[in-house]
């Protein structure tokens, strides 16, 4: 595989950061990931305009305009001839050369890097089966809005969900769920209105989240942002998870809970082959 290291598109094996950067030491440090269908970007200038949001939150330099991004994104999708799968952008504060809770000096250069996975998303089996999740306690710290690599409570979340025999985590808070370990979260209720939680600081705002609430404008579909419980959504006609990497995926149960009659649900069918249509 060829990736991008600063400037430079290497193979992986050559590939080199400094044991000094604060994304290493410290998660200091933000991420987008993309998906890629036909070897076509999707959705990029929304992770691109979240990424300048979460580097600006930060006061991390990000001194590459998004054409610029464009152009590295297809050029590494271009080296790895990618088809489907995603493209993975890690941006970090850089290395002032020792260890310091305090940011470095403005001239410090922040280290960009990007690489590529293939996956096969359309015909994953998740999309076409559902998943079934399992609840956890939201333990990240309070600025979820902010798509920074501290990825640690949301893998220890998803080994949880795994242990209990679920394939991915909800995170719950004060009774109501925030969002999945690395997706948000949406429920149709019995008068067919789909809800999912509003924008604040406890939830990522998913760029797949946003396209997916425009499909549902144009499917006339009725739509309420708000928090629901777990109960809640445990008596939903359907639930379902969105993100870059898994689109629309249905839940099928939650905490062995069955949703519906514990298959897929038709909207989140509808609205998985109408975001995928459109983003070919
Ligand atoms: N995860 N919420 C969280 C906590 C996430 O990590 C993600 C994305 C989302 C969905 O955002 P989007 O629709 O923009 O992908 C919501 C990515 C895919 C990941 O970490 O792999």
């Amino acid at each position: 595989r060829t990736v991008y290291v600063n400037g430079d598109y290497v193979a992986e094996r050559d590939a080199t950061v400094s044991i000094f950067d604060r994304g290493f030491l410290l998660a200091d440090g933000v991420y987008e990931v993309s998906s890629v269908l036909g070897g076509k970007l999707v959705d990029f200038p929304g992770h691109m305009g979240r990424l300048k949001r979460s580097a600006a939150a930060l006061e991390i330099a990000l001194p590459w305009d998004e054409e610029t991004l464009l152009a590295i994104h297809r050029e590494l999708i271009r080296r790895n001839a990618l088809d489907e799968g995603m493209v993975y952008l890690q941006l970090t504060r850089g290395s002032a050369g020792d260890r310091d809770f305090h940011y470095p000096d403005a001239d410090t250069q922040p280290t960009l890097v990007l690489f590529t996975q293939a996956k096969s998303l359309v015909d994953a089996r998740s999309g076409r089966e559902g998943i079934r999740v399992a609840t956890q306690p939201d333990w990240r710290w309070a600025r979820r809005d902010i798509k920074t690599v501290q990825l640690l409570y949301p893998a220890m979340a998803k080994m949880a969900a795994k242990a209990a025999g679920a394939d991915d985590a909800w995170l719950v808070e004060d009774g109501m769920v925030t969002e999945g370990a690395s997706n948000n979260v949406w429920m149709l209720t019995h008068d067919a209105t789909l809800v999912t939680r509003e924008l604040s600081s406890a939830i990522l705002p998913g760029i797949t989240r946003a396209a997916v609430m425009t499909l549902a404008e144009t499917l006339a579909l009725q739509l309420e942002e708000r928090a629901f419980s777990v109960e809640e959504a445990q008596q939903a006609r359907e639930c379902f998870v969105t993100s870059a990497s898994s689109f629309v995926t249905p839940v099928i149960a939650i905490d062995g809970v069955p949703v519906g009659d514990g298959r897929p649900g038709e909207v989140a069918r509808r609205l998985r082959a109408a975001y995928i249509e459109e983003s070919r």
